[in-house]
């Protein structure tokens, strides 16, 4: 089968994640993966905010690492970052882009006039009044996707797609979960990328990318959380936050006196707490949206390795729910590595699908 060589680049707040891999249809194999610290103040809610320090640092990365990243795919995620679910009758191929153009200012909540928007036919749908497609209209700021050219430019990547991340998760689970999808028993699946400043949370149901939402919540506050009621600085915070996690005994089983782990583990929850209150709500939106509930959620991203996560999210909502560190279609050339930073690459992995 044909193959292709791909880099795919996940900017995030904390870290950058670069792979480059050999992509032959729902398989990959990864020859190089990275991780490195993103400078701070270079990424602010998804947008480059200092591509000169960025592209420095990314191609003295490469310099050093004899790696000429070519065909390359970004994925990122931000709040500016506009994406409507949008029905259309079932109209020629070349006639969507004109028939969607003409739906627009009644779908979106601002003018797009500033902004570059693509669409992908989600599915077709049987109506009483003949076929239609569901597109997934996705829209950002020309100046957000002007900022991601600069860079790619100035690291001379040929860029292939600037992709939404949500949109790249759900592209891994799609191919990933496609042989295991009729015989499963949850159909709908969401996942939840952990990053620092924010939660990325995707739903996939019957391999279809349904909806996302941003919640404002990341390992960022959670640390921030710690540092100001533990009074430490922001590492000693991090390190609390990495060692400590979350206690899940049951109340009776607590000690009395307020141990620091007590304290770390009740600040990590009460931002939680919060983020589970957006995230009810992203629930109940759902469910009267579509009528069906979540069968199963995977966690991703640096801040899923949280101790204790996987099982307080699978006690609050009662939906079986595991760490996403396995995919059944990627390899590796360094396997170990990948098992390693599998949490973080999700994003990368599935962009390379859907260049
Ligand atoms: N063992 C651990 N326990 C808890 N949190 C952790 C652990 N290891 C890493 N983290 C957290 O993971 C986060 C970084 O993850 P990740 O690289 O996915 O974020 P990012 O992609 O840079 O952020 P964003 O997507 O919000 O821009 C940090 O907040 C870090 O503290
Ligand atoms: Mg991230």
């Amino acid at each position: 089968m044909f193959s292709k060589k791909i880099t795919a680049l996940d900017i995030g707040t904390s870290n950058i994640k670069i792979i480059y891999a050999v992509v032959s249809g729902r398989q990959a194999r990864i020859k190089k993966q990275f991780i490195i610290d993103t400078p701070d103040g270079c990424i602010l809610n998804g947008r480059i905010t200092d591509a000169v320090a960025l592209a420095d640092l990314l191609n003295k990365f490469f310099k050093q690492n004899h790696f000429e990243p070519r065909d390359t795919v970004i994925t990122f995620s931000s709040a500016s970052f506009i994406t409507r679910d949008m029905i259309i009758p079932k109209v020629p191929v070349k006639e969507i882009h004109g028939m969607i153009e003409m739906e627009l200012p009644q779908n979106f909540p601002v003018s797009l006039d500033n902004h570059v928007w693509d669409y992908k036919v989600i599915e077709e749908i049987q109506s009483a009044n003949g076929m239609n497609y569901r597109v997934l209209v996705a829209a950002v700021p020309q100046y957000f996707a002007a900022e991601y050219m600069q860079l790619a430019m100035a690291c001379n990547m040929n860029l292939l797609s600037l992709d939404f991340s949500c949109n790249s998760v759900a592209e891994l689970i799609k191919q990933d979960y496609y042989k295991k999808l009729d015989t499963a028993p949850y159909q709908t699946i969401m996942a939840m990328d952990f990053g620092s400043s924010s939660t990325k949370v995707t739903i996939v149901s019957k391999g279809m990318f349904m909806f996302h939402r941003i919640l404002p919540f990341g390992g960022m506050h959670i640390t921030q959380a710690i540092m100001k009621h533990m009074n430490v600085d922001e590492q000693g915070a991090e390190i609390l936050k990495k060692e400590i996690g979350i206690d899940i005994v049951g109340e009776d089983e607590l000690i009395p006196e307020m141990s620091q782990s007590i304290q770390v583990s009740d600040c990590i929850r009460a931002v939680l707490i919060e983020m589970f209150e957006d995230l009810s709500r992203f629930f109940d939106y759902y469910n009267s949206r579509q009528n069906e509930n979540i069968d199963f959620v995977l966690l991703t991203g640096g801040g899923a390795q949280l101790k204790n996560l996987e099982q307080y999210l699978e006690n609050t909502y009662n939906i079986p729910t595991k760490i996403y560190a396995v995919y059944s279609n990627v390899k590796a050339t360094d396997t170990q590595k990948l098992s390693e930073n599998a949490l973080y690459l999700t994003n990368s992995i599935g962009a390379l699908f859907n260049k």
